[in-house]
């Protein structure tokens, strides 16, 4: 026996702002089969992740939702285990970058980076929304991307390219929370020097080690280090503080400073691990040493799961501040690519698609046949897939149903009615293998090849190889026509053996295959244990001779036979795709589905609802640009009041004021009114446009049809 492997892995740790959505199932599911394998291998695995809690984004979703930031992240929190649990995610701890472990450990890190000389000051010119009086996290100013001019980019990093740069560098820069071009105003920033000379040399070391990263991967990170002619490029200094007010991790001795997100947000996979290492967690699975012994031991394996998106974040920033803080970095990263829809419309991150993890499993559509669908088309390399309904159906029912579960629902019957629901005796065929186990046969010449797939990420490939022996079951089972052999087993001694051969042959096939599925059908695979009466089964009985002992002992009982999995419905996984979701609120794990809006349909509302709305009928007596900005129109509207009304348009871009002067429109009279920087909103204009409108511009304002006077309400 080869010594057990000590692993520790983990995937991303998703912001605390949302509940899951496909993409974040997809990471889970990728590494939960993995780490499933290698726990049926006998290693040791620590699987853990946690909420990223802190951060711009989060305090100002908090406060919009009138809630504390630690109030708003626990009733995330408190929903995550619906999904992990319903998709058989196996973590063995679930933690916050909030914890008071990742407090200590991030000022820990940071303490030591300081003392090696890392850490500089340096007065910052940093965007400061002049409406909100703040200033602004990257994730609060857009504009274009600076190194490849990609529309609409947030402030640190680049969704397109992957560059990483600072919020200053964006062209066109505004602010998403006021619509306003931001300010410049200086403040002092602490700074991880990631472009010294001792970084980079460790850097490079640390990424070309052999079989560290995929070969993209590597590919990606050496743009990063590229350098051209003028000294452009390379690796630039990581700005790791941010000016209160915000959500996160004070800076040691610097008052009023906080960490970055990003720096305290890998930390939280060590603050994880302690946590559950100091709960006696691991202790359970057998680690008798301690955390900080676990860290630094050479023969840890520390292993991230991560998306293509943030691979800058894992590669350079995670490894060098492990490293110069005196620790070990990562072992592996392994960067998967994004799930999208079909109709090749792109899930952004904060947006999510028509695919919303929990209504799959109120639909009652079964947890594993979208692991096993993501697994069937997950490979080692930073790909997209894309999740394809008829695709789907085709897969689970003609695999998962039509091959694998067909073995025992062929076979069962037999056996429970001709051979008293046990193991038949095998006869020992011409090849000192008992009869009739071509098909197992098969099964173990594959299975070292199949270990290899799982052990690289090559899922797909498994799957098919598994599929294969599933095939060459079933065609030897078609060979034998049990179905004939059955009916004359009363009379025909040889029958009732060659029946026996059969059965016997196939339901060994069979358990190889439960073996191979494991990782990936962890329930399904428990109903088959069950029904074979096997125990838990694992890799190791098939690396013994194969007419040895993994072959099931003749008259062992098998158990009650129960149908094992049920066919997709596609009219069921249609419903999953339909809009409004009823759940209140629209379904924010949901990413809507590629209508020409861009956007799903709202969930359904009463009446009542809309009746809150009062809509009118306005004519645009007057109109002119605002001046200082590039967005806004000022309207004067009569509503059929005695005064008219001032209401601020976002329209500039598709309206000049002669275009609207004079013109009927449709106004919401009833919204409270705003106050913006050029004055007070009392009212809003009706335009429609797609939701994403920097890439489908167009925005078209509402005119009734004639005879309609001002005032009229809209019901
Ligand atoms: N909070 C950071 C990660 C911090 S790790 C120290 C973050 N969170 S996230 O919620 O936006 O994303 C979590 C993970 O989900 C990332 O690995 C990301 O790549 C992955 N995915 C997000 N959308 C995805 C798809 N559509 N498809 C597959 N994975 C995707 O980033
Ligand atoms: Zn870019």
């Amino acid at each position: 026996m080869p010594m057990p492997r000590k692993l520790f892995v983990t995937t991303a740790l998703p912001y605390a702002n949302a509940p899951f959505h496909i993409g974040h199932m997809m990471e889970y599911i990728q590494a939960d089969i993995w780490v499933r394998f290698q726990r049926l291998q006998g290693h040791e695995v620590h699987f853990v992740c946690a909420d990223d809690a802190h951060g711009a984004a989060i305090m100002i979703a908090a406060d919009k939702a009138g809630k504390t930031p630690q109030q708003f992240v626990a009733e995330i929190a408190a929903g995550r285990a619906a999904y992990l649990d319903g998709f058989h995610i196996s973590f063995d701890n679930w933690s916050s970058t909030d914890a008071t472990e990742n407090h200590a450990l991030a000022q820990d890190i940071y303490r030591h980076l300081r003392k090696e000389d890392l850490i500089t000051v340096k007065s910052v010119e940093q965007f400061f929304d002049p409406v909100k009086a703040m200033f602004l996290a990257d994730r609060y100013i857009k504009g274009e991307c600076p190194v490849c001019s990609a529309k609409d980019q947030y402030g640190d990093n680049c969704e397109v390219c992957g560059s990483v740069y600072a919020p200053t560098d964006l062209k066109n820069p505004y602010s998403t929370l006021s619509g306003a071009a931001p300010v410049l105003k200086s403040s002092e920033h602490y700074f991880f020097q990631l472009s010294s000379q001792r970084c980079l040399d460790y850097l490079k070391g640390w990424t070309q080690a052999p079989a560290r990263l995929q070969p993209e991967v590597l590919n990606k990170i050496s743009e990063w280090f590229k350098v051209d002619e003028q000294g452009h490029g390379g690796l630039a200094d990581w700005d790791i503080s941010r000016d209160a007010p915000y959500f996160g991790i004070e800076i040691p001795d610097a008052p009023g400073k906080y960490f970055y997100v990003w720096l305290d947000a890998p930390v939280g996979y060590l603050a994880s691990l302690k946590n559950y290492f100091d709960k006696g967690g691991a202790k359970a699975k057998g680690e008798t040493r301690s955390f900080d012994e676990f860290m630094a031991a050479d023969d840890t394996e520390q292993v991230h799961f991560i998306g293509k998106d943030i691979i800058y974040f894992h590669t350079l920033f995670w490894p060098a501040m492990l490293h110069f803080s005196g620790r070990k970095a990562p072992d592996k990263v392994f960067v998967h690519g994004f799930i999208t829809l079909g109709g090749g419309e792109k899930m952004s991150k904060s947006r999510g698609t028509g695919l919303s993890p929990l209504r799959y499993l109120e639909l009652g559509l079964d947890a594993e046949w979208l692991r096993y669908y993501i697994a069937a088309k997950l490979n080692s390399h930073v790909e997209d897939i894309e999740f394809n309904p008829e695709d789907f159906v085709a897969r689970i029912n003609s695999d998962l149903v039509g091959k694998y579960v067909n073995i025992a629902s062929r076979i069962a019957p037999f056996l429970a009615k001709h051979f008293d629901n046990r193991m038949p005796r095998l006869e020992i065929g011409s090849f000192g293998l008992p009869a009739a186990s071509a098909g197992f046969a098969v099964a173990v010449e594959a299975s070292q090849s199949i270990r290899q797939d799982f052990e690289q990420r090559e899922f797909g490939k498994a799957a098919r190889k598994i599929m294969e022996v599933a095939d060459a079951i079933n065609k030897e089972i078609d060979g034998f026509k049990p179905w004939l052999l059955a009916k004359s087993v009363a009379t025909d001694e040889m029958a009732r053996s060659q029946l026996g051969q059969i059965c016997a042959g196939s339901i060994n096939g069979f358990k190889a295959l439960t073996i191979f599925l494991k990782p990936i059908l962890p329930s399904l695979t428990e109903r088959v244990e069950a029904y074979l009466n096997s125990g838990p089964l694992d890799w190791s009985l098939l690396n013994l001779p194969i007419d040895g002992p993994s072959f099931i002992r003749e008259g062992h009982e098998f158990g009650a036979f129960e149908q094992l999995m049920q066919r997709v419905d596609a009219v069921k996984l249609g419903r999953l795709f339909e809009t409004a979701p009823e759940a209140a609120g629209a379904a924010p794990d949901t990413i809507a589905l590629p209508l020409p809006g861009g956007e799903a349909i709202a969930p359904t509302i009463t009446i009542d609802d809309f009746a809150k709305l009062d809509l009118r009928i306005a004519r645009i007596v007057a109109c002119e640009k605002v001046e200082g900005s590039t967005k806004l129109l000022r309207l004067t509207l009569d509503v059929g009041e005695p005064a008219h009304r001032t209401v601020f348009s976002g329209i500039q871009s598709a309206y000049s004021p002669a275009q609207l002067v004079g013109k009927l429109t449709v106004v919401v009279a009833n919204l409270a009114p705003r106050k913006m920087k050029f004055g007070l909103s009392e009212g809003m204009v009706l335009a429609a446009s797609h939701t994403d409108e920097k890439s489908h511009p167009g925005l078209f304002i509402l005119e009734p049809h004639a005879g309609a006077i001002p005032g009229l309400r809209i019901r």
